[in-house]
């Protein structure tokens, strides 16, 4: 069994030229798999709010609900690096905020590390006190869905030389600020190679291109389960939606077909003079 990976494997990686390999992960059983698949790291992200509670956006996600998600992420996965997502309003409030439900992952749900999105001067305030509070921090810019009020929904970011300019600078910042390792959401390739080359932490993308240190996607998006919107960079490995409606359908047509369940197959054994016993009974009423 291969032993959980630290944020010295990672660099190590880097530095090897080996990809880092992230998917999301929310619940048990897919944590599981994952895991047996040798997936690198888990993100149990707030796209659980979309993916898992069908909310429209990440908002209403609550840190109750994300540390559930973790823990049952961590009990399937227990040798995988996991990162817990920080939801909307669980650090914008305070260094104290922060750092409290920062530790919730770290103390409630095991995880490795925790990531948060943005770049302002808040956020890199709060990188800082979660990061000398002894914890892991990856930052998120680019497309930040906790920002979509302010960028006018969930839009591809860094698609100019301005907003290139910036975002390299979020990156060094969040750097400076004690980041680990950085996320970079929904820019064009050559916005995710000027980002990754500015800085020397590990940088990880989402639709960022392949010039990354590592690849992440919504679990749900790449096995074809998740198909309420399906983002352009998004690659489907499996169509397991279909899977799920033809067995439900089949499932439906057996129960009132009377194919299932089928005594001789799906019922439990009885001793035969029991059973005698039973229908004599049956018969005598
Ligand atoms: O919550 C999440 O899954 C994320 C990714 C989309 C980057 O933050």
């Amino acid at each position: 069994m291969a032993k959980r990976k630290t944020i010295v494997d990672f660099r190590n990686m880097k530095a090897a030229g080996e990809k880092i390999v992230w998917l999301t992960g929310y619940d048990y059983m897919t944590a599981k798999y994952e895991e047996r698949a040798g997936v690198d790291m888990i993100l149990v992200g707030d796209s659980a709010g979309n993916v898992m509670h069908g909310y429209k956006d990440t908002y209403p996600v609550t840190m109750d609900e994300m540390i559930s998600h973790a823990q049952a992420v961590r009990r399937g996965a227990p040798n995988t690096f996991c990162v817990g997502d920080m939801p909307f309003m669980s650090y914008q409030t305070s260094n104290e905020d922060a750092i409290l439900n920062a530790g919730r992952f770290i103390k409630e749900a095991d995880m490795d590390c925790i990531k948060l999105e943005g770049y302002t001067k808040p956020c890199l305030e709060r990188v800082r006190a979660i990061t000398d509070a002894g914890m892991v921090v990856i930052g998120h810019i680019g497309l930040t869905p906790q920002f979509a009020a302010q960028m006018g929904g969930n839009k591809a970011q860094g698609k100019s030389l301005e907003a290139t300019k910036k975002l390299i600078q979020a990156a060094k910042d969040l750097e400076a600020a004690g980041c680990a390792m950085i996320l970079v959401e929904g820019v064009p390739a050559v916005t995710g190679k000027a980002v990754h080359d500015a800085v020397s932490v590990p940088v990880l993308g989402i639709g960022a291109g392949s010039h990354m240190d590592g690849q992440l996607l919504i679990f749900a998006d790449m096995v074809g389960l998740y198909d309420d919107f399906t983002p352009k960079f998004v690659k489907k490995y499996a169509n397991v939606a279909d899977e799920y409606i033809r067995a439900f359908t089949e499932y439906a047509a057996d129960v009132r077909g009377g194919q299932f369940p089928d005594d001789a197959v799906h019922a439990y054994k009885i001793a035969a003079e029991e059973a005698e016993a039973i229908e004599a009974m049956l018969a005598e009423e």
